[in-house]
Parts: C-alpha cells; sequence; structure tokens
C-alpha cells in the first residue's frame, strides 16, 4: 500500500498527492484569507491566514526545528540538521517534492494550509469562482470536514504512517522528541478555529458531532498503532518490540513513589508484574464505544485486547498474529463507528461506561488516564449541544472536567489515586 493510502480508499493525502502546493503566501491576499477581521456577508472568515499565522502552532512547525531542542535531537541522532532533515519536514512542513512547489511555496512555511487542504493548483481558480463543495474536492481539495478523512490527515504527522521515513519511534523520543499524546476531537478543538460551523457551513459541508469525531477518532488512533506494529519496517528495534506504541510510564517512572501509586493488576490488560504494556487507552475508550453500541463486538474486543497484551509474553511472531486478530476486530470498530449516529442516550451511557472503567481501575495509568479526560471533553459538549444537560449541571460538569485536567496535568507528578477522585466525581452528575 502507497504512504498514506489506507485499506479500501483512494484518496490521497496532501503530501502524496499529484496536485502542485501554490503556497501559503497565494492564499492570504487581503481579498482571500489574509483579512486582519473577519469578513461581513462571506460565507468563509477570510482572516484564516491571520489565525494560522498568529495563534496557531503549525506555522511555528518549521521554525521549531532550528530552536536547541531541535539542534540537540538531531545531533543526537547523527543528523547535520533537523531543518534539512527529510525525517522532520515530513511532519514539520508541507514537504512536497520540489517539482510540486510553486513559485510562492516557501518551506519555512512550516504545516501550511496545504498541507491540510491538499494542493492547490487544480482547486485555486475554482474555489473562488463559486464552485460547490464537492466540485472542489474533485479538483484536489482535501475534505477535511469529514471525520474519517480528517482523522487519517491529522494522524499521519500526530502519529506517523506506513512509511519508515513518516513515524517518531522511541529512538527519537530517546533523542529529546516529545510524547505525541493525540485526541481527533480535542486536537480539532484546541487548534485556533479559522471557520465557524453555522447554518451556511452545514449546508455546504459535512458536520459530524463531537462524540463521532471523538469515537471515530479512537478506532482510526488503534488502527494506526496496530498498523505500525504490523509494518515490519518500524515494528522492532533489535530483539525489542519498537516501544513508541507502550505505556511509556510502564517503564518511565520512579521506583520510589508510594505502594499505593505503585504496579496494580487491571483485568482489562491480564499481565502480570513487570511486563512492558502496549499503550491500551484508545482500547479502553473502544470498549467502552462498543459495550454501548455493540455489545457482541466488545466482546470480542476484550477478548482479542487481553490475548494481544499476554502475547508480549510469548514470542514475536504470536505478538504479529494476535495484533493481526485485533486488527480484525478493531476495523469493524470503524466500521460501525463511522455509521453510528450518536443519540443523547448514548453518550450518557458512554460517560456512565467510562466513568465505571475509572471505578475499576481500569484508567489506573497516566495515558489511559489522559485519554479519558479528553474523551470526557468531548463527550460533555457533545451532550450539551444534543440538549442532555442543563447550564446548572453544565457547570457542575465543566468543574469536574477541570479537576480531572488538573488531575493529568503533569505526567511527571501524576498521582492514580487523585485522578481517580476526579473521575469518580461525574457518577452523581450523570445520572
Ligand atoms: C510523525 C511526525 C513527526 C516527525 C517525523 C517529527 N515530528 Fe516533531 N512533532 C510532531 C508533532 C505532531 C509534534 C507536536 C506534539 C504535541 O505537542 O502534541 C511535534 C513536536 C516537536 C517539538 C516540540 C515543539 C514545541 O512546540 O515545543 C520538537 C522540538 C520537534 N517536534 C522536533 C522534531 C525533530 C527535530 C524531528 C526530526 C528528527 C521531528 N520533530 C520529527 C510530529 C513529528
Ligand atoms: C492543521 C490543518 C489545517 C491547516 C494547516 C489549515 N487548515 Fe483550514 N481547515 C482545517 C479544518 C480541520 C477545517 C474544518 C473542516 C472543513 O471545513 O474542511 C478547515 C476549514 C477551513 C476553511 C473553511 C471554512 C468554511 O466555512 O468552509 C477555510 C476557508 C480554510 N480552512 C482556510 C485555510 C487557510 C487559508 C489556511 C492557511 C492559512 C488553512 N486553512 C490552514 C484544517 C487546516
Ligand atoms: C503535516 C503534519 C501535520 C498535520 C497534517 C497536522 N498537524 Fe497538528 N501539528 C503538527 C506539528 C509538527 C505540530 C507541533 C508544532 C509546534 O509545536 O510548533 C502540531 C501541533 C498541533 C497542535 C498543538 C498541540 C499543542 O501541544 O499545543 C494541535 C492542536 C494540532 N496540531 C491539531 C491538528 C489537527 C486537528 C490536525 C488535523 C486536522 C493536524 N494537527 C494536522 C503537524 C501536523
Ligand atoms: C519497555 C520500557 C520502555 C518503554 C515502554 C518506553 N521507554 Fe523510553 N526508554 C527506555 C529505556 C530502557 C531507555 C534508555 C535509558 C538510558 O539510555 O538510560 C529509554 C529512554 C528514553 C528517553 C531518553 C532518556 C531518558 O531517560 O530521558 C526518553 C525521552 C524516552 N525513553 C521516552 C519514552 C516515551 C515518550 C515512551 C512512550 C511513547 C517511552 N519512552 C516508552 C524504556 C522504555
Amino acid at each position: 500500500m502507497a504512504p498514506g493510502m489506507a485499506a479500501g480508499q483512494e484518496l490521497k493525502l496532501p503530501l502524496y498527492g499529484a496536485d502542485a502546493h501554490v503556497g501559503v503566501t497565494s492564499c492570504s491576499g487581503s481579498t482571500c484569507h489574509g483579512a486582519v477581521e473577519p469578513f461581513k456577508g462571506s460565507n468563509v472568515l477570510q482572516n484564516e491566514f491571520v489565525t494560522w499565522q498568529r495563534d496557531d502552532k503549525h506555522s511555528q512547525a518549521y521554525a521549531v526545528l532550528q530552536n536547541s531542542r531541535s539542534q540537540r535531537i538531531a545531533r543526537n541522532l547523527g543528523l547535520e540538521n533537523a531543518h534539512t532533515a527529510k525525517l522532520c519536514l515530513d511532519c514539520h512542513a508541507d514537504n512536497v517534492g520540489s517539482d510540486l512547489r510553486g513559485r510562492q511555496f516557501q518551506l519555512s512555511d512550516g504545516v501550511g494550509c496545504e498541507a491540510c487542504h491538499g494542493g492547490a493548483r487544480r482547486w485555486l481558480g475554482t474555489h473562488v469562482a463559486g464552485a460547490t463543495h464537492d466540485e472542489n474536492v474533485k479538483a484536489g481539495l482535501y475534505p477535511t470536514d469529514q471525520a474519517a478523512p480528517r482523522a487519517r490527515l491529522c494522524l499521519s504527522c500526530h502519529f506517523g504512517v506506513s512509511s519508515k521515513t513518516k513515524f517518531v519511534t522511541h529512538q527519537i523520543m530517546g533523542a529529546g522528541h516529545p510524547r505525541m499524546p493525540f485526541e481527533l476531537d480535542t486536537f480539532t478543538t484546541i487548534q485556533p478555529a479559522h471557520y465557524v460551523v453555522d447554518d451556511d457551513y452545514r449546508k455546504r459541508k459535512a458536520s459530524p458531532s463531537g462524540v463521532q469525531v471523538w469515537a471515530l477518532g479512537q478506532s482510526m488512533s488503534m488502527q494506526a498503532m496496530l498498523e505500525s506494529v504490523l509494518d515490519g519496517d518500524r515494528n522492532r528495534y533489535g530483539v525489542f518490540p519498537e516501544l513508541v506504541t507502550f505505556d511509556c510510564h510502564a517503564c518511565h517512572h520512579q521506583m520510589s513513589q508510594e505502594i499505593d501509586l505503585r504496579w496494580r493488576a487491571r483485568r482489562g490488560v491480564g499481565l502480570p508484574p513487570g511486563t512492558p504494556r502496549f499503550n491500551d487507552a484508545n482500547l479502553v475508550m473502544l470498549r467502552v464505544i462498543a459495550n454501548r453500541i455493540d455489545p457482541a463486538l466488545a466482546g470480542r474486543l476484550s477478548a482479542a485486547t487481553v490475548a494481544f497484551h499476554k502475547s508480549v509474553l510469548e514470542n514475536f511472531d504470536r505478538y504479529q498474529s494476535r495484533a493481526r486478530e485485533l486488527q480484525g476486530v478493531v476495523n469493524e470498530m470503524v466500521r460501525k463507528v463511522g455509521g453510528h449516529g450518536f443519540s443523547k442516550d448514548d453518550i450518557q451511557a458512554i460517560l456512565t461506561g467510562l466513568v465505571t472503567e475509572g471505578g475499576n481501575g481500569e484508567l489506573f495509568d497516566y495515558a489511559s488516564a489522559e485519554q479519558a479526560t479528553m474523551a470526557l471533553g468531548a463527550l460533555i459538549s457533545t451532550w450539551r449541544q444534543a440538549g442532555g444537560v442543563d447550564a446548572a449541571r453544565l457547570e457542575k460538569l465543566n468543574a469536574q472536567l477541570e479537576r480531572c485536567y488538573a488531575a493529568t496535568a503533569d505526567d511527571e507528578l501524576y498521582r492514580p489515586a487523585d485522578f481517580a477522585a476526579a473521575i469518580g466525581g461525574f457518577r452523581d452528575l450523570i445520572r
């Protein structure tokens, strides 16, 4: 499969498309997307460039490759420079081939408009001449409005794609690269919005709900992780499996912590003490979703999850075949979730499921607690939009959510008991 292509999908990611990238400057004229204030009466804001340049970290993605941290990473990896290395540029810039760079294209623009919206050579003209969204998509505009293509796009940089050059390994993290936690709905929300989803927008484009975006993001994140586990180019490093898909804090924690913060058995994992554990935060979320929308599938997911975890104690071949079995179930989850319209009652049940997992100790690990916190954020805001909560209850829910954020604010200072108390506080609020 070509990099950036998913099974059954013809859609190419912007980095791998055939259309030339005209450059951020081509989009940033003051009557195009470079206005200082939003335009009245236009169906798009037209100040997208200013938002991106001023508030969006993507505009700084290239610049960070020149800072001292990047220089240190490059040195540790034996690279000449971070800002000239393809390994770094494929995620920190719009690194298309030189034949696909228009006259105004500049690599130093970082993750620019076309790194997400696709090379504009064909759609640049049509999209200002009143073409419909579908026509623009046919002319190469990447459909960032749809949840699945958006998930694939963001994950291609916030996790990596199936090619050995665009992937942050444990070796790169060991050299100093930060950990890369990701949740599609939260990240969609915290990327400073340069668009407004209003009635006009909903007529023109897909506008999946937050819970749909969250659930699909969970399934597709897990798909991406399993793809890397099954990719011969990046699934092992000598005698060790590639550690980046394992729970960082299973290894990286102090040995002197109080006893109640130390290792604890988890039913959903089934491993004895002293074993590196696959980062199963997404799997816990998927179990909660499946329990609600397809209990039979949930049963198979739990069984395949435990078998996969245990295979790390067997041998590499077993680890691979169990990963493949789990992948089959996760692929089913992607289809199931993609076709499910989540109701108000679904949201409430999923919230209850999540809080129950917290009570059962399944969110004990930092990575799971961090994912659960982002999940609570996505679920509560969609619950409100669906009319499930009044203002008074919303205020209490948000205060409780703040406690979860506080408990997971710093992975080095994380105390499982604090998070358990914070998530436990939701029990009465979601009845
Ligand atoms: C698979 C994509 C990918 C690759 C490859 C990659 N990065 Fe990153 N990098 C990211 C993402 C995504 C983040 C943001 C993580 C976050 O904050 O959620 C990031 C963050 C960083 C940061 C922290 C930025 C900040 O604002 O503090 C530095 C420094 C960095 N990367 C340097 C590098 C260097 C140097 C290389 C090459 C050796 C590299 N990266 C390769 C995706 C990648
Ligand atoms: C990190 C990815 C990313 C980058 C970089 C990015 N966008 Fe977007 N953009 C999105 C997403 C996601 C949406 C919302 C979904 C959609 O409408 O397609 C969006 C929506 C839009 C819209 C649609 C508004 C509407 O009402 O239909 C415009 C216009 C736009 N972006 C312009 C730009 C411009 C101009 C730049 C560069 C200055 C840019 N974007 C950079 C991801 C990105
Ligand atoms: C071409 C690669 C690329 C793509 C595609 C991409 N990102 Fe990023 N993103 C990055 C890098 C690199 C950074 C870190 C930049 C920095 O710190 O300067 C980043 C940072 C972010 C941050 C800031 C995180 C923080 O810690 O503050 C958010 C939010 C984000 N991305 C959301 C998204 C979303 C949502 C999408 C999909 C619509 C997306 N990104 C697509 C590369 C990418
Ligand atoms: C199976 C255990 C294991 C797992 C899981 C693991 N690491 Fe490591 N990590 C190590 C070992 C061993 C070293 C090498 C320590 C040394 O060189 O002193 C290391 C080194 C590092 C280093 C550089 C040295 C240091 O101690 O700061 C960083 C940073 C790092 N890992 C981050 C991560 C991140 C992020 C994850 C999760 C994505 C992760 N590790 C998962 C075992 C692990």
